[in-house]
């Protein structure tokens, strides 16, 4: 038999890019390919790339040029780029770039084999295309499960076009799946021992997938989902990411205080605190309607641990704007928070607006870091003495440790040599470390 193919795929960018890279491994592996953890044993390289900031984009080219001495004395190599960079600049690559072999675009990935094929024989087939077939129903099943925790899209692309973002432009508009597929797959991973699924899309909660004919057909929203892939044994955890204020509705917010297995844990980015700046990134909310949410949610689920994303320099940001968002993010106590410093996208209408001054930006990121910072850790301390869930999923750094994510999200360390990964247990916190918690079992 000959030897298996090998492949190398490395990963940027958001929970949706991981969840295709395992896609993308699976439907190569229909094509002989087995996954590889060292670029210099593969065969084919695959770079699933992110294009939201320039930053994270450029890191294609820094990568193109590693490879370069490896498929120079391997020209048998084939080196691929996918993702949300194949999609902005697909000619472009192919085009600059003679030691890319193919170019695949988020929406194409059940194309991979047949593209792979053609790169094998030589061409350098480009497939950047938004088709109208569902490019999952097209994807072999997926493997059994090595974690106890999965991630399954069922929403992607954007409608919203917040001016400073490249998303509606890399992942197209909005598209849910329907109902009956995810159910499925929810179905197959739980039978292969999956206790945790975070759904994800761009605007997941904005989901509207079509219902199960069975059940009436008819649109799904997102907490209508939730509530059907509750009812199946042996999942034990749902969590959904990434939300939009605009797309939190009362029926969702109602499944929150509702459904036990719906997790505490939200994130919702709200970018920044004042209304101005709000209104320039087309955000269609204010401060004031967000922090009227948050109260809601937490009326519903009082627990519910926050999290949210902002963006400090954008174009026209002032030092008051930027004060409205220390004051919002004091407002909200988040227990996590990611904050990005503005970058200019092309194509998009806020990179024609001139810039805050870099250093000035800087300031702002490093100030409004120490503060999400200090929440987070309040956020933690506050864990400590409290009994919570913990879905274990591996062994930790130390003898008969095991690691695992609280119902909160935080990572929490357990020494007890009965648990094993996939297990939920009771867990009292009893001390809050640098980026994790540490705990005993209850009972
Ligand atoms: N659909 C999600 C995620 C978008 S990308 C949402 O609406 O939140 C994740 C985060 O990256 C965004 O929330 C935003 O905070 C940040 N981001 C997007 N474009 C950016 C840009 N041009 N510069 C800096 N940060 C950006
Ligand atoms: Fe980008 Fe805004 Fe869409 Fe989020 S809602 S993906 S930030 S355009
Ligand atoms: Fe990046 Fe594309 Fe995700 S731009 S954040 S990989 S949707």
């Amino acid at each position: 038999m000959a030897e298996p193919k090998k492949l190398f795929i490395k990963t940027y960018g958001c929970q949706m890019n991981v969840y295709d890279s395992e896609r993308m491994a699976e439907a190569l592996g229909a094509e002989g390919y087995v996954t590889t953890g060292r670029a210099d044993e593969a065969d084919m390289v695959l770079l699933n790339t992110c294009h939201i900031r320039e930053k994270a984009s450029e890191k294609l080219y820094s990568d193109l040029g590693r490879l370069r001495p490896l498929k120079a004395g391997k020209p048998d190599l084939k080196i691929g780029v996918a993702g949300c960079v194949a999609q902005a600049e697909g000619a472009e690559i192919i085009r600059r770039m003679p030691m890319v072999d193919l170019v695949v675009g988020p929406q194409s990935y059940h194309r991979l084999p047949a593209m792979a094929r053609a790169a094998e024989q030589g061409q350098r087939p480009v497939d950047t295309d938004f088709p109208a077939e569902d490019k999952f129903d097209h994807l072999p099943e997926r493997p059994a499960a090595v974690r106890p925790t999965a991630f399954l899209t069922v929403q992607e692309g954007c409608d919203k076009f917040c001016a400073f973002c490249v998303v509606p432009y890399t992942r197209g508009s909005e598209v849910s799946r329907p109902a009956t597929r995810i159910l499925d797959e929810a179905r197959k991973l739980a039978d292969k021992g999956v206790r945790e699924i975070t759904l994800l899309g761009q605007n997941v909660n904005a989901y509207h997938g079509e219902g199960p004919a069975a059940e009436g057909g008819g649109d799904w929203s997102l907490a209508r989902l939730v509530r059907a892939l509750a009812q199946i044994d042996g999942l034990a955890r749902i969590r959904y990411t990434t939300s939009h204020p605009n797309d939190m509705d009362d029926e969702l917010i109602a499944a929150h205080g509702e459904e036990t297995k719906l997790m505490p844990y939200l994130h919702l980015p709200v970018q920044s605190g004042s209304d101005r700046i709000l209104k320039a990134m087309n955000r269609r909310h204010t401060a004031d309607s967000y922090l009227k949410l948050v109260e809601k949610i937490r009326a519903a689920r009082p627990d519910m641990m926050m999290s949210g994303d902002f963006i400090v320099g954008f174009p026209g940001e002032t030092d008051a704007d930027f004060a409205e968002t220390l004051d919002l993010v004091r407002a909200v106590g988040y227990g996590m928070a990611y904050s990005f410093k503005y970058s200019a996208r092309p194509g998009t209408p806020a990179a024609e607006r001139a810039p805050v001054p870099g250093a000035v930006a800087d300031a702002r990121l490093q100030e409004l870091q120490a503060l999400i910072t200090s929440q987070q850790h309040a956020a933690q301390e506050a864990m400590v003495g409290r009994e919570v869930g913990v879905l274990f999923e591996k062994p930790g750094r130390l003898k008969g440790q095991m690691v695992g994510k609280s119902d909160y999200l935080h990572a929490v360390h357990v020494r007890d040599d009965s648990l094993r990964a996939g297990e939920i247990a009771r867990v009292r916190i009893t001390a809050s470390e640098t980026n994790s918690l540490a705990g005993v079992l209850v009972g």
